[in-house]
């Protein structure tokens, strides 16, 4: 019986054109594409050590503590991607993971962790003569959507594109794929995320896609979210800030407004959420053309604060003086557009 060890860092993403509802009676497709910036800084290492048993054993240590919490969702994923690989359920798995960032953030780990576990169970596949490398990322990108949607745009960066869409050659339902046909601008792009709350989130994103299917609006929403991929696909080849923010922020202010058009309805945004966005528009019609920074949200309370590479300095300064005082105990995690996955 053989046994295997590897080890991948895979980052976060901030979706731009949300994904928020799942095909009903398929595993883990989505409603409508989804784009993201991948991230540079808050990432998930993971080592796999796995070796070849009878029957199926999963010890999970974050930041070096068992952590038992993690095991369910973990058989779920394995159970999940066995019809790609019936190996993984015939193993003793002792996973390592920790985060750069902090666990209790509020920044949800299940992008980078599953990405980087599917992409350490492919490094065992290849061992084992059932993937090749030609096929490594894509599988990767699969497995891990078994595991969280949003996983799946994790392994490629500048961008990732997941879901069918006409207009985005080689997209699909299964797996995401890599994005790059866009301006030098938006290559380097800077994303603040703003901590305002840092504690387990009221209504899970599982719970929360789940509730889509009898949102009265939810087929306007699809049909939006495809007709706002094929507007941001110019968006982002021209250049257009003005054109990128206003479609940006409708997304994310559309993605909280189905939450609430939900029933049971939820709020995940919190009254510093709606402070610092209008802190933000403040300074948008205080400085005219100079301030073209905006806002995006994911499934939570925090804020994704984005803008440009060239007006860092001025952006940090600002964040500092008007935005810290919303987040719980000023805290703030600077980030940028990052390549995508990495084995360590
Ligand atoms: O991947 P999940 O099931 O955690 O869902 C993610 C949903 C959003 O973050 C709100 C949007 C997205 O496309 O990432």
């Amino acid at each position: 019986m053989s046994t295997y060890t590897t080890t991948w860092k895979s980052p976060s993403n901030i979706a731009l054109v949300k994904y928020w509802g799942k095909k009903t009676n398929e595993v883990q497709i989505p409603s409508n594409a989804s784009i993201s910036f991948t991230l540079r800084n808050c990432a998930t290492i993971t080592t796999l050590e796995f070796e070849e048993m009878d029957g199926l054993a999963i010890k999970v240590r974050l930041e070096g503590d068992e952590e038992p919490s993690f095991e369910p969702k973990i058989e779920q994923f394995l159970h999940r991607i066995a019809n790609i690989f019936p190996f993984v359920l015939h193993g003793k798995y002792l996973i390592d993971t920790s985060n750069s960032f902090p666990h209790s953030s509020g920044i949800a780990s299940s992008a980078s962790g599953m990405s980087a576990l599917a992409l350490c169970i492919c490094d065992i596949a290849v061992e084992k003569g059932l993937l090749t490398q030609d096929k490594f990322k894509e599988t990767a990108s699969e497995l891990a959507r078994l595991g969280s949607g949003s996983a799946s745009r994790s392994i490629y960066g500048p961008m990732g594109v997941w879901g069918d869409h006409p207009d985005f050659i080689g997209s699909s339902d299964s797996f995401a794929i890599p994005y790059s046909d866009v301006n030098a601008v938006f290559k380097d792009y800077c994303d603040t995320i703003l901590l305002v709350h840092k504690g387990q989130k009221t209504v899970s994103s599982s719970i929360g896609h789940g509730l889509i299917d009898d949102n009265p609006y939810s087929p306007a929403r699809f049909a939006q979210a495809q007709e706002n991929m094929t507007k941001l696909k110019s968006i982002l080849k021209s250049g257009n800030i003005d054109g990128f923010i206003n479609l940006v922020e409708s997304e994310a202010l559309t993605l909280h407004s189905l939450m609430m058009s939900s029933n049971p309805y939820f709020i995940l945004m919190k009254p510093n959420t709606l402070k610092i966005i209008e802190a933000i528009w403040a300074k948008r019609e205080e400085d005219g053309a100079r301030a073209k920074w905006c806002f995006t949200l994911d499934a939570g309370a925090n804020v994704h604060f984005l803008y440009p590479q060239a007006d860092k300095a001025a952006a940090q300064a600002f964040i500092e003086e008007e935005l810290a005082q919303y987040c719980e105990n000023r805290a703030y995690i600077h980030d940028e557009v990052g390549m995508g996955a990495e084995r360590v």
